[in-house]
């Protein structure tokens, strides 16, 4: 069973007059989920910083990159797996942490779907801080595919060690710190309708249950207490302690600078995760894809390097890891699906993606990612 027979189920389906209803395209799936979406949750998730350049960069920098075809490889089988942190998985792609996805579906149980469709494809999913439901309960619904916790960590050390420490607890396999957003950037599709879910008391989930948040609120309503702790402007003096905090593999989300990376390296850590955090929290810099290059350089092979940030396509998926990446975050194409059709709709664009990713690396003669990073090429035409 290889990725690509997906393709080969949807034309059976067809045989049997059978046209499945989810998108084939990424255009497709966006417009699908917008008339899916209530306008406000719509326009969070789709919207980003400022006039969104940089969001749109993301997605549009893939295009610089080429892969050139090679022929008489009789790349029958494609190797797509992974080992990171001494875990393999079958493909080389993530979900990647979105606050939200708890408010997509229409029973606010997002996560669990999310969950759900992990344990069906195993594609591992990396949970946000800012859940619908705990993080202990979300892990339970992931079978056996590892998960990942993302960390947004509060001013309140002990709030941030509690969190973590019930991530190990309940079985999460890596904590992914977010460096990018301890506060929100300007995003104006959402200040011009007033709207921040967490603030009208969604996704906090993971802070109710917690008992150090709950001895911190006291007697103090939830969402000011949440909104005076949530963001630590971190600095470098910080990655001791957040070392500190866990034995599992700590990886730091947001990295895009060359020396950030060397010196998260020499801090400790185990992973660097390369992303714009999809253009939603500072408008006027360049796509990731365009800094992905020089993180991985300055890695050197030492930790994994993970990446996300305008990854639509299987295509988008090979070009990432031709240009170095470990592993691919997909993020809003899945929540799309999560919104077009819930489990089922998160594993269809799954299976897509991965399809597009093996069929092209099987049409091109590429058994390996080794051959996808000997034969891409940067075109002159952009
Ligand atoms: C995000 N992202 C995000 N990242 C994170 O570390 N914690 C979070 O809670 C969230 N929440 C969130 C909400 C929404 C609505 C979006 C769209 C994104 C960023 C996410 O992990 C990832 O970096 C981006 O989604 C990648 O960009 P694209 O490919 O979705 O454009």
């Amino acid at each position: 069973m290889s990725f690509a027979d997906y393709q080969f189920e949807i034309y059976l389906d067809g045989l049997n007059g059978r046209v499945s209803d989810f998108p084939m395209d990424y255009a497709t799936l966006e417009s699908r989920a917008a008339e899916a979406l209530p306008p406000s949750l719509h326009s969070y998730i789709a919207g980003g910083a400022g006039d969104e350049a940089t969001q749109r960069r993301n997605a549009e920098v893939f295009a610089q990159w080429g892969l050139v075809p090679r022929m008489l490889v009789g790349a029958a089988q494609r190797d797509l797996s992974v080992t990171v942190w001494g875990q393999t998985f079958p493909s080389p792609i993530f979900l990647a942490p979105v606050g939200v996805v708890g408010l997509v579906t229409h029973d606010h149980h997002g996560d669990v779907a999310v969950a759900r469709s992990a344990a069906a494809t195993g594609v591992p999913a990396v949970f946000s801080t800012l859940m619908e439901d705990p993080l202990e309960e979300v892990i339970g619904h992931a079978g056996s595919t590892p998960s990942f916790f993302q960390l947004y960590t509060p001013t309140d050390r002990d709030l941030a060690a509690s969190l973590v420490e019930r991530a190990g607890r309940a079985g999460y396999r890596g904590i992914v710190v977010t460096l990018d957003t301890w506060v929100p950037g300007w995003r104006p599709r959402d200040l011009s309708t007033g709207n921040f879910p967490q603030l009208r008391g969604h996704v906090l989930a993971n802070y109710t249950s917690d008992p150090v948040f709950t001895k911190l609120a006291g007697s103090e309503p939830v969402v000011p207490t949440w909104a005076r702790i949530f963001g630590n402007p971190l600095t470098w003096d910080d990655l001791t302690w957040l070392r500190s905090l866990t034995d599992l593999p700590l990886i730091l989300k947001g990295i895009s600078h060359p020396d950030d990376a060397r010196r998260a390296i020499d801090g400790g850590v185990d992973g660097i995760y390369c992303s714009n955090h999809g253009g939603r929290q500072a408008n006027g810099g360049l796509g990731s894809l365009e800094l992905l290059p020089e993180v991985v350089e300055a890695c050197d092979g030492q930790v994994p390097v993970l990446f996300d940030s305008g990854v639509r396509s299987g295509s988008d998926v090979v070009t990432a890891l031709g240009l170095g990446a470990t592993m691919v975050g997909i993020g809003r194409p899945y929540v799309y699906g999560l919104a077009v059709g819930g489990v089922a709709g998160v594993t269809h664009v799954v299976r897509m993606l991965l399809a597009e990713a093996d069929l092209l690396m099987a049409v091109n003669g590429y058994p390996d990612v080794a051959a996808v990073r000997a034969n891409l090429r940067r075109s002159e035409r952009f």
